[in-house]
């Protein structure tokens, strides 16, 4: 039994490899994955796996790290999330992926890996 129910991870990467790996890792726990990267049809396959398998709700957040306009998106969702408490930054495709972190001193509960 885990403790996590109620709280998202944001994993970039998610469509395949390390970041999928988390994604699923992570809803086994409880957690409810927000999935990130380029290819939605890939992603939206993972998020009715990880419902089927986990009962956790994934959302998909379709977004090129290496757009500007795309990355500004997902920093203001790891901005305004109140309930995400782990960001895993598997793409390598978001090196300034921190600032969000530095931008956001009070969330002290958030977590977050990068490869
Ligand atoms: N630190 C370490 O020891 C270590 C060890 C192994 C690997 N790594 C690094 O970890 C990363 C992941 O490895 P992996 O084996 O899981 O690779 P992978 O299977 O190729 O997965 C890469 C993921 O990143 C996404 N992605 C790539 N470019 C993106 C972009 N511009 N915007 C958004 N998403 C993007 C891909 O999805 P889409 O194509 O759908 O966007 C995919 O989901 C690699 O960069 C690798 O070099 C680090």
């Amino acid at each position: 039994m885990h403790n996590h129910h109620g709280q998202a991870a944001l994993i970039t990467g998610a469509s395949s490899g390390i970041g999928r790996a988390y994604a699923e890792h992570l809803a086994r726990r409880g957690y409810d994955p927000v999935l990130v990267a380029r290819r939605p049809d890939r992603l939206a396959r993972l998020a009715e796996t990880i419902h089927r398998d986990t009962g956790r709700r994934a959302t998909v957040l379709r977004a090129d790290l290496a757009d500007a306009s795309d990355l500004a998106r997902v920093e203001t969702a790891v901005l305004e999330h109140k309930g995400l408490a782990v960001v895993v930054n598997a793409a390598a495709a978001w090196a300034d992926w921190r600032r969000c972190a530095r931008r956001t001193p009070g969330r002290s509960t958030t977590s977050s890996l990068s490869t």
